[in-house]
């Protein structure tokens, strides 16, 4: 059922007053304006975000969240703007390197001597790492037996074939993209930066005890109000229990979406390995004191910031990934931990300098230098330690000398 214009708060009654709201979001965040095409985008977004809020009288921030990334045709991950690259809103390893694509291309083969050789990709973003791992498994002879990828995004969808078709013609054919999971799939799994997509719960714990984030309007705008909620049962009885040293206005994330997402990935998986890559932590670290605001990030334009209720349709909204809570849930679905590292740990044990020495592909490489490239995905204080790899496997006797070390964390 539609709502009568009337029926929208103020800011988003007529497009000029939409226009107005943003443009006063983008002087606070000193960003620059989107376009015409843009700013009629997250309208409509924002529009059919207040009719949802108008019949429930509040939505859980998750909601909020989902219809802000992946509303069809309106979200962020689903309309047509950029994101990806120097010339989006974020960097991915991907985006950075092709060395990134090509030391994973030696881990999966590796895995492959103790599973079919298939690879099933999540989130494949612009369909740079795809390119990256099927160019370098034709160098080395070694091309999977099927490539497929499970992507939300339509418009992304898009992106990805059009990237390979340009790319890599010849091996169009090797790639499906799934409508939905297969029944039982044998082979590696990948997802580079997927999970920290999946939308999550807002937490604050307050004087009445634990509290939950939901996202309600007034004529201004969207704005964020913290119930208590009942956590005594499913996943918010876990965080009842994690939270209770939490200090008063404490932050933090709940991710129940991402783990019923891995359940669902680990269901799927017959034999083989799953590759996670992810900005997070293990929980201990993730919910410590001092984190007191949590670890929420929103990206426009290359800058960075953490009020997910701006720039509606427009931005990236994201959270550190909870490890422990993944390693956790693999157990329960009846999955191994194959390991735990950094990406720096990760990529070095795989490889990486093989290629670093054979700088002879400059047509894959970024106009950046290969040092550069080498230092954003390998520093601590860059994607190196901020970036995890979590391995899962089911059926699976075989390692990735990415997690061979005496160095390796525990989650
Ligand atoms: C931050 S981007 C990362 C893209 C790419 N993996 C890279 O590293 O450049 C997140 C990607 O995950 C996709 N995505 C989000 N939730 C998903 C889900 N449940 N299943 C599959 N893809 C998902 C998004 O559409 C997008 O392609």
């Amino acid at each position: 059922m539609e709502l009568d214009c009337s029926s929208y708060p103020e800011f988003c009654r007529n497009f000029e007053d939409y226009r107005r709201s943003l443009t006063k979001q983008c002087q606070i965040l000193e960003v620059p304006c989107p376009d015409e095409h843009a700013i009629e985008v997250s309208y409509q977004l924002a529009q059919r975000v207040s009719q949802q809020i108008h019949f429930h009288g509040k939505i859980p921030f998750s909601e909020f969240m989902q219809q802000a990334l992946y509303a069809p045709g309106l979200g962020y991950y689903s309309a047509g703007s950029r994101k990806l690259g120097v010339s989006g809103d974020f960097v991915t390893a991907p985006e950075i390197s092709a060395l990134f694509g090509k030391t994973l291309a030696l881990s999966v083969q590796q895995a492959w001597q103790h599973t079919t050789k298939n690879i099933l990709e999540f989130g494949a973003g612009s369909g740079r790492l795809m390119c990256d791992i099927l160019r370098q498994c034709e160098a080395d002879s070694c091309l999977p037996d099927t490539y497929s990828v499970m992507e939300v995004s339509a418009e992304l969808k898009q992106r990805q074939q059009d990237l390979l078709r340009k790319e890599l013609p010849h091996l169009y054919s090797k790639v499906t993209w799934l409508e939905q999971l297969p029944q039982s799939f044998d082979g590696v799994m990948l997802a580079n930066e997927v999970a920290d997509a999946i939308p999550f719960e807002l937490l604050m714990q307050t004087e009445q005890g634990l509290t939950q984030g939901f996202v309600q309007t007034d004529a201004q705008g969207f704005s964020l109000t913290f119930t208590p909620t009942d956590f005594s049962r499913g996943w918010q009885k876990r965080h009842q229990d994690i939270c209770q040293q939490w200090p008063d206005g404490y932050l933090a994330e709940a991710y129940n979406h991402r783990s019923d997402w891995l359940s669902a990935l680990l269901n799927s998986l017959n034999q083989g390995c799953v590759l996670l890559l992810d900005y997070g932590y293990e929980e201990e670290e993730l919910y410590s004191p001092y984190r007191p605001q949590g670890t929420l990030q929103c990206y426009y334009r290359q800058k960075k910031h953490s009020m997910p209720l701006t720039l509606l349709g427009l931005q990236d909204i994201t959270a550190s990934v909870n490890f422990t809570q993944l390693a956790h849930q693999a157990l329960d679905s009846g999955a191994q931990v194959l390991g735990f590292t950094s990406q720096a740990q990760f990529l070095t044990l795989s490889g990486i300098e093989r290629f670093v020495a054979q700088d002879d592909d400059s047509d894959t490489m970024s106009s950046a230098s290969i040092a550069q490239q080498l230092q954003t995905l390998l520093m601590p204080n860059e994607m190196g330690q901020n970036i995890k790899v979590l391995g899962l496997s089911k059926g699976f006797s075989g390692t990735v000398s990415g997690f061979n070390s005496l160095g390796k964390h525990t989650v």
